[in-house]
């Protein structure tokens, strides 16, 4: 079969001109892509008993078969703007197979598909496989070509993937030599996947909206609610849906805008924190426009304050703990109701204030802090440390920062919602790196809420080629035989120390 694998890759190459030495084995789900491409444009000049049809034909049979050699059942899928055999992201290379999976992809949304699965038919003919290729060129004329093709090709061999919930049940995993297959299945939740791809979106929008904001704030413009309402809504939803996905969002940052990613981290880690609390629906919503405002009033400070690197002066440092002021004044400008307004200015003006009273702005009066104030400052406080800002260009690994928050706990932070807090992000975070005694490295996937010293479960990392891909899901508090744990964490980073991006490997 592996020599299948080397035709397979080697024809197709010369087949389409003349054959440059290529000394990468090309893997059969790129001779795939392009196969999908090709053939199609062939099929519309050549009778199918023409030679140069026939070998691109053969070849992408004999790609075909070396996938279905360790699946029965495989869905070849764009998503984000990657190609994912299953769920197993493609390590396209840069060149010319980058430029045809582009294509691929852009051939896939002109028809409004987001890709196929090809099921293994021992029967299966060159016929069927030609009629597949004229069905593809066929449905670019149908007014909806994605459900017309669905029809046309339903029972097939060949389908689109027209459900953005697709499923594809298993996946394996590959072994440290790679290519061969363990028997371990993986239920891969597309679902879940959609949610996140529903999440990320807010996520973007909440930025760009907040940006907007900002920007008429300063320029002095009428600046309407509506939109931030909406952006903070939807993450409302995607919450009582899925708490960890928003969570994740949060502590997986890959973002550059310092303030403004701050801002929204602010807002998902108060709703979060909220809904833990049993706020309703209707008050995590506000809570979050209020956490997304906190630091509005920093268009009001100079910038070259804010990216200051090198420590505040006494003067200079006065001049910022005017920003929780100015944020209410900024708020205040926003065109609202006022009635709804007032709610939202309480954590503004009290997340630095600390609940012993003890921090700014300074007041005579001697008011409790209110609820949502004392939940952002935890947000703030635990997305401040954990960001790389201008003046501590590492950021701190979860564990260090809370650890700095639980002895502020009493005085500028709430402990009882300090510990629910801690309780929600977990010692590990999602995302956060581990060192482990076995020598592997791990990226934390989630917290059960019953985990043995809240030992994670993770995914142990691989490498596959120049890639950084996730491997096998282990739950690092599983014990050998003899009572002692398999694997025990030596240290945690932030993924950015190995300039790894947590979504890419989780989402
Ligand atoms: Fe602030
Ligand atoms: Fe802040």
């Amino acid at each position: 079969m592996q020599q299948a694998y080397r035709q397979a890759g080697q024809t197709s190459v010369a087949t389409a001109s003349k054959a440059p030495f290529r000394e990468r084995e090309q893997p059969p789900a790129e001779v795939v892509i392009q196969s999908l491409l090709r053939l199609p444009q062939l099929v519309k000049i050549h009778q199918p008993n023409n030679k140069i049809f026939a070998d691109n034909l053969s070849v992408f049979r004999k790609a075909l078969a070396r996938i279905w050699e360790e699946r029965t059942v495989f869905g070849l899928r764009a998503h984000r703007g990657r190609l994912y055999l299953d769920s197993q992201k493609l390590a396209i290379p840069q060149g010319p197979v980058a430029v045809t999976a582009a294509k691929l992809m852009d051939f896939l949304e002109r028809r409004g598909f987001y890709g196929f699965t090809f099921s293994r038919r021992e029967n299966l003919t060159d016929a069927d496989v030609v009629e597949f290729i004229r069905a593809l060129n066929r449905s670019q004329g149908q007014e909806n070509p994605a459900e017309w093709l669905k029809g046309e090709l339903a029972g097939s061999w060949a389908a689109p993937i027209t459900d953005p919930d697709f499923k594809i049940a298993f996946v394996f995993k590959e072994d440290a030599e790679g290519g061969k297959t363990h028997g371990r299945p993986v239920v891969w939740n597309a679902g879940t996947r959609t949610l996140a791809v529903k999440a990320r979106k807010s996520y973007s929008r909440a930025m760009a909206v907040l940006t907007a904001v900002e920007t008429k704030l300063k320029e002095g413009g009428a600046v309407s609610i509506a939109k931030s309402r909406r952006v903070v809504q939807d993450m409302v939803e995607t919450l009582f849906e899925d708490e960890r996905l928003l969570l994740n969002l949060s502590t997986i940052r890959d973002y550059d805008d310092y303030t403004c990613t701050h801002s929204v981290n602010v807002a998902i880690l108060s709703m979060c924190l909220g809904r833990r609390l049993g706020l309703s629906r209707v008050a995590v919503a506000t809570l979050g426009l209020s956490g997304l405002f906190h630091d509005l009033g920093k268009v009001d400070i100079p910038i070259s304050l804010i990216r200051k690197t090198a420590r505040f002066t006494p003067e200079e440092y006065e001049e910022v703990k005017n920003h929780s002021l100015f944020s209410v004044a900024r708020i205040i400008q926003i065109n609202a109701e006022h009635k709804f307004k007032t709610r939202l200015l309480q954590a503004p003006f009290e997340h630095h204030l600390g609940v012993d009273l003890g921090g700014y702005p300074n007041s005579e009066l001697n008011p409790p802090l209110s609820l949502f104030g004392r939940i952002v400052a935890i947000a703030d406080h635990y997305d401040a440390l954990t960001s790389s800002r201008s003046y501590r260009p590492v950021p701190m690994n979860p564990e260090q920062a809370l650890d700095i928050m639980t002895s502020s706990a009493g005085k500028s932070l709430d402990p009882l919602l300090l510990k629910v807090f801690i309780n929600m992000v977990g010692i590990y975070p999602i995302g956060t790196l581990l060192i482990l005694d076995t020598k592997e490295v791990a990226m934390v996937a989630e917290t059960p809420p019953d985990a043995e010293d809240a030992r994670p479960m993770a995914y142990l990392l691989d490498k596959k080629g120049q890639d950084i891909v996730r491997g096998e899901l282990v739950d690092i508090s599983e014990r050998d035989e003899k009572g002692r744990f398999v694997r025990n964490i030596l240290r945690c980073f932030h993924p950015s120390d190995f300039g790894l991006n947590a979504s890419d490997i989780l989402l």
